[in-house]
């Protein structure tokens, strides 16, 4: 399903901006990918390549084993632009000299040309620019010329017309430049002349055809979940095989108020898709009885999932592929500020396992994109707002948000609890603005009093966090009466609770979910 159009490669030298500048890139309507900074050039070379960027980094040229690309690239005959880290490679590969800043900058400056170039075309002069630097570039490698200065930076850009090798010590994929985006598509278009859009309407049509080379007359099985990514992935395979697609949708009991009955409406009766709803809330319970360690419990519903979906698939005849709704971010081969892997923190349960087991072939038709362009795919295949802005929610469901032991009464006090603090968030318009909002409900008691009557009834924390890509996450910040109405709707609407909180970690060092 590879996209075989110009592609611009984004070259990671551990930088915490790499996919920001991906996606700058694709909001440019060209298709970018993300490589680590020592991928052989030979692999490099297999790509119909436009251009390349390299990224920021948190290292210095000067460091024993500073990360370094090979030398070969830039015989290329591709135009390169640096950020940050990313110039002073050229200045330390080239020719010139990389030295400590007299004065280290950090937040805004404003850049003045100097010269001509297409890389400022339509860019006011000074224009507001975000610096992060410790190093910079103090003597210029040959054939370069300074384009660009700040008041504490000479170099702030650089370039080698003839080669088209440029480089902006400060971060053109952040907010604060606002006219960056500006400068990353006069690369793109002005310099690399990248003219074929990528836009997901050409994904769609492309996708659609190729999933029906791959797929010929064969049968597909999907997992469905509810969720942006399993949705988007059965209407695009359903757009291009129609009844060959089955998608079987586990009813756990660990799901949101509504949601049995959302995924029905949509999938079944909007789109008619082949749609298989399996109930197996008393098989979930009796597996979950007793279990109360997190891990446990993650492990109890992603094998029972698995044992249940496989039951379903041998009943439902010869499958051929299974559907996943992979996306870029996913598979991503990433460089971390050490260079070793990143660790697994959790262990997260979908799909996992199951092609291997179940012999079947992989179809993963979203695996090139960025979330917000398979929303935009979503959008355009017409699925609702509802599934397309929908929250995250997590594979194994309620079940990590029942802390301590799951019943079906803590679940309905839980899913309830949840569907008030959401409802309420819809009404508030503030939906939108957060990445997630869930509730937990703790097996803690504690005292209270209604109307007359002294209560002792178990304790629930809201939780609404804002976040980028769930790495990182700040609490959000709602007007007091806003908490207070949910607090009181809570405790006069759901029997089982007595009181609210509000959890106002950010992450690290919580994590978004409690368990
Ligand atoms: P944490 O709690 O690790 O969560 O900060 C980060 C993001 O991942 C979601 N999450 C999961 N998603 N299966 C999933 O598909 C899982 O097992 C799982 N556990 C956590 C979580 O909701 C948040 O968006």
């Amino acid at each position: 399903m590879e996209y075989n159009g110009p592609v611009i490669l984004v070259l990671d030298f551990g930088a915490q901006y790499s996919k920001l500048i991906a996606r700058r890139v694709r909001e440019c309507g060209v298709y970018s990918i993300i490589l680590p900074y020592n991928t052989p050039t030979e692999k490099i070379k297999k790509l119909n390549l436009a251009g390349i960027i390299f990224s920021g980094g948190p290292a210095s040229v000067h460091q024993p084993g500073a990360p370094l690309p090979s030398r070969d690239l830039f015989e290329l005959g591709v135009p390169i632009l640096g950020i940050c880290y990313g110039t002073q490679i050229f200045a330390h590969m080239l020719g010139g000299k990389v030295e400590p800043a007299r004065y280290k900058e950090y937040g805004i400056a404003f850049l003045n040309h100097q010269g001509n170039t297409d890389l400022l075309k339509n860019i006011p002069s000074p224009t507001q620019v975000w610096m992060s630097h410790g190093d910079q570039v103090s003597k210029l490698p040959s054939g370069f010329s300074a384009l660009g200065n700040t008041e504490n930076c000479s170099y702030a850009i650089i370039g080698n017309d003839e080669k088209k090798f440029y480089g902006v010590q400060f971060h053109p994929e952040v907010v604060h430049t606002p006219e960056g985006t500006k400068i990353i598509s006069n690369f793109l278009h002005k310099i690399c002349n990248v003219n074929t859009p990528w836009t997901m309407e050409n994904f769609i049509t492309n996708s659609i055809k190729k999933i029906k080379e791959i797929v010929g007359n064969e049968k597909v099985l999907c997992a469905l979940s509810g969720g942006v990514d399993s949705s988007v992935t059965a209407v695009l395979i359903y757009k291009a095989i129609g009844d060959n697609l089955h998608c079987v949708f586990v009813d756990n009991g660990l799901l949101r108020k509504g949601e049995p009955e959302m995924v029905e409406k949509v999938f079944r009766n909007h789109f008619h898709i082949n749609l298989h709803i399996v109930d197996a809330k008393t098989r979930f319970l009796s597996a979950l009885k007793g279990v109360t360690d997190p891990e446990e419990k993650r492990k109890t519903i992603g094998n029972l999932f698995i044992e249940i979906f496989e039951e379903e698939a041998k009943r439902l005849g010869n499958f051929s592929f299974l559907a996943q709704g992979t996306l870029y971010p996913d598979v991503i081969e990433s460089v971390s500020a050490t260079g070793g892997p990143s660790s697994t923190i959790k262990s997260h349960h979908n799909v996992g396992g199951l092609p291997e087991k179940m012999n079947l072939k992989l179809l993963e038709p979203l695996r090139e994109l960025f979330k917000d362009e398979v929303r935009e795919v979503g959008r355009q295949l017409g699925l609702p707002d509802e599934i397309i802005k929908r929250h995250p929610f997590p594979g194994p469901g309620l079940g990590v948000r029942c802390i301590g032991e799951i019943t079906e009464e803590r679940l309905n006090t839980l899913r309830e609890a949840d569907a008030i603090f959401i409802e309420e968030i819809k009404k508030a318009n503030l939906y939108d603005k957060i990445w997630q909002a869930l509730v937990c409900l703790l097996p803690v008691k504690s005292v209270g009093v209604q109307g007359d009557e002294r209560t002792y009834k178990e304790v629930c924390t809201l939780r609404a966090v804002v976040s980028e890509d769930a790495m990182t996450a700040d609490w959000f910040k709602f007007p007091h009466e806003f908490l207070q109405k949910v607090a009181s709707r809570i405790c006069n609407e759901v029997h089982g609770v007595n009181r609210v909180l509000y959890d106002i970690t950010t992450k690290p060092p919580a994590t978004i979910e409690w368990e």
